[in-house]
């Protein structure tokens, strides 16, 4: 079932909302828009409904997952006494794309909710129809992303229905949503706060309240070192960092060291021996000595993946990196692949392939995070089977979007000189 929300009446919608709020206070499972992805959402306190969604999702029984919730009354049920820093982040970042890993009070979701942790993850979306729906149910809400494990994220309700129309009771279509990737998930050691997944919410923006914050080492530490490097450089400038620190002994400070950045720790898998060399008239040619396809990713890295082969290309010479990209799907095309390449607004028109898409302006990274996933579905419903992409510079929101990228791509990376 969908209910569709846009051009609906009030009186309409609020009768839809309450339709599916009774699904979920049923122990169904509802698809509902947030501010970042569509969520699959179930009540947290029963077992049944939650399994219900692993099920639904074919994902794997080890991954926790984030309780939404629509007041804060909410959550002095779902977790203990928590710190000041947790309580300013609520404040400061919620309704919002944070999520807080926080001690579980005992008993309060479902053994099957924190995959037997002593933890509980939660949120609080900045999002009318989920606010609304989840007070409605009365229950906090177990959500993952709506989509089927593995598969891009749901940004639009048509991407639920692609995925699992028939594996569930309804779908609330609420339009697009806004940010396009999920949210950042934080836990608290002491007063740092440490990131266990870049989202919405950027590190600058969590340095902001003062506290050191920390990046966990399971974030693609090359991408964090970019990040870091960044904020270093424009720090002693005109830094929202120091600029938002009011005491003057507050340090405030994005600090990578839980992150070894060893390059020997990365996970790079260059397709094949990469030769690029200058051509005589000055520009950049590239060519392959062996032209196999890449390799397939591990099973641990199948997330958000298009069905095709997918890989990055990064460089410093952006015409270097559309040369090689070119010359590639060039050589793909001809062994009889369906060729798509996945660039930026200014680079587009550089390229010839069977399916081109842009993330938008690489000077408005939000937008590559709003059309990231709805992009990486579009090769599957071209049916590309080898997908070149362009990279963009870790930072801000970039960082989310490099994440999901590299894991799109299954850790493959060219590197063009
Ligand atoms: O934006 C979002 O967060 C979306 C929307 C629907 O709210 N939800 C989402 O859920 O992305 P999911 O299940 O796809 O991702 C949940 C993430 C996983 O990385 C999981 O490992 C982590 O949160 N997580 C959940 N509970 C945790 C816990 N107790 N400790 C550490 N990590 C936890
Ligand atoms: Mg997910």
């Amino acid at each position: 079932k969908v209910w569709h929300l846009q051009g609906a009446e009030p009186a309409e919608e609020e009768q839809w909302i309450q339709e599916a709020a009774l699904c979920l206070a049923e122990g169904k499972t509802v698809a509902f828009p947030t501010e970042t992805v569509y969520g699959l959402g179930a009540d947290a306190t029963s077992t049944e409904a939650v399994e219900s969604i692993f099920a639904a999702k074919g994902r794997p029984s080890d991954n926790p997952l984030i309780v939404h919730i629509a007041h804060r009354e909410q959550l002095d049920n779902l977790v203990l006494p928590y710190n000041e820093l947790a309580c300013r982040l609520m404040e400061h970042f919620w309704p919002g794309p944070l999520t807080l890993v926080l001690p579980a009070r005992p008993g309060a979701v479902s053994p099957r909710v924190t995959a037997g942790l002593s933890t509980v993850a939660v949120r609080m979306p900045d999002h009318e129809v989920a606010l609304r729906l989840i007070a409605a149910s009365g229950k906090p809400i177990a959500a993952p992303s709506a989509n089927r494990s593995g598969r891009p994220s749901p940004t639009r309700a048509e991407h639920v229905e692609t995925d699992l129309a028939g594996r569930i009771a309804g779908v609330v279509d609420g339009g697009s949503t806004g940010v396009g990737v999920e949210s950042t998930v934080v836990e608290l050691d002491g007063d740092r706060i440490h990131v266990l997944r870049p989202g919405g919410v950027t590190l600058d923006m969590l340095a902001e309240l003062g506290a050191p914050v920390t990046v966990d080492r399971a974030v693609d530490p090359t991408l964090v070192a970019a990040e870091v490097a960044t904020n270093h450089e424009h720090s002693g400038q005109d830094n929202i960092l120091t600029e938002s620190a009011s005491a003057e002994n507050e340090t405030v400070s994005i600090e990578s060291n839980t992150v070894n950045i060893d390059s020997a720790d990365i996970e790079q898998l260059p397709p094949r021996e990469l030769v690029v060399e200058p051509a005589k008239d000055g520009q950049v040619s590239a060519s392959k000595p062996d032209a196999a396809a890449p390799r397939s990713p591990g099973m641990k890295y199948a997330h958000y993946a298009p069905q095709g082969t997918m890989y990055l290309v990064q460089g410093d010479n952006d015409q270097a990196v559309s040369a090689y990209i070119q010359a590639d799907l060039d050589d793909a095309k001809q062994r009889g692949e369906m060729t798509g390449v996945l660039t930026f607004h200014e680079h587009a028109d550089r390229y010839r392939a069977d399916v081109v898409v842009e993330l938008g302006s690489l000077q408005q990274l939000e937008q590559a995070a709003q059309l990231l996933y709805d992009a990486l579905r579009r090769f599957d419903e071209a049916g590309a089977t080898y997908i070149a992409a362009e990279t963009c510079p870790a930072d801000g929101i970039g960082l989310a979007v490099m994440n999901r990228l590299v894991k799109a791509a299954g850790h493959r990376l060219v590197r063009v000189p």
